[in-house]
């Protein structure tokens, strides 16, 4: 019988910036291996500030000049995400830290990781949140983003 699907959420803090990236990066390494039947892939933001509204402009802007296609809208996370998702992957350890404050199980806590452990190339620690700083940050983040989802995807397909 056909396993179910891997259900993965990629979580930052406003959602318009790393997690939509981090999807549509994730998204497109499914497609490359036609691989669409075995993955969920959502994100979400832990204030629901900008719930609603499409990726931050900038980071519109370098997603397109790497070939990518932002279509998510912000949403905010909710209880039921820590049922209906397998793998809740954080940006930072502020994300990591407001996850498992709101976690109301020690299941769903052990369902959060962090970004930037699946990284092969990079040895960062974190993808740093880009809003307010330069041009440059949404490279790194862009970067950081594609090495860390290449290792997500390797990893889950090698557990599939
Ligand atoms: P993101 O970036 O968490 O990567 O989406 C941010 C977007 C908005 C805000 C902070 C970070 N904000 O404070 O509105």
């Amino acid at each position: 019988m056909k396993k179910p699907p891997t259900k993965i959420l990629f979580i930052c803090l406003g959602n318009i910036c790393r997690s939509p990236m981090a999807e549509t990066i994730f998204n497109r390494i499914v497609e490359n291996h036609s691989a669409q039947d075995d993955y969920v892939v959502d994100s979400a933001g832990l204030i629901g500030f900008h719930a609603g509204e499409p990726a931050d402009s900038r980071m519109q802007r370098h997603a397109r000049m790497h070939g990518y296609n932002i279509t998510h809208k912000s949403r905010k996370i909710k209880d039921f995400d820590f049922d209906n998702y397998d793998i809740i992957v954080a940006m930072d350890e502020d994300n990591l830290e407001r996850l498992n404050d709101i976690a109301l199980t020690l299941e769903a806590q052990s369902k959060i990781v962090r970004m930037t452990d699946y990284c092969k190339i990079y040895s960062d620690d974190c993808v740093p949140d880009p809003y307010y700083g330069g041009e440059q940050g949404f490279e790194h983040v862009i970067s950081l983003l594609e090495d860390a989802c290449k290792g997500l995807f390797e990893e889950t397909r090698r557990l599939n």
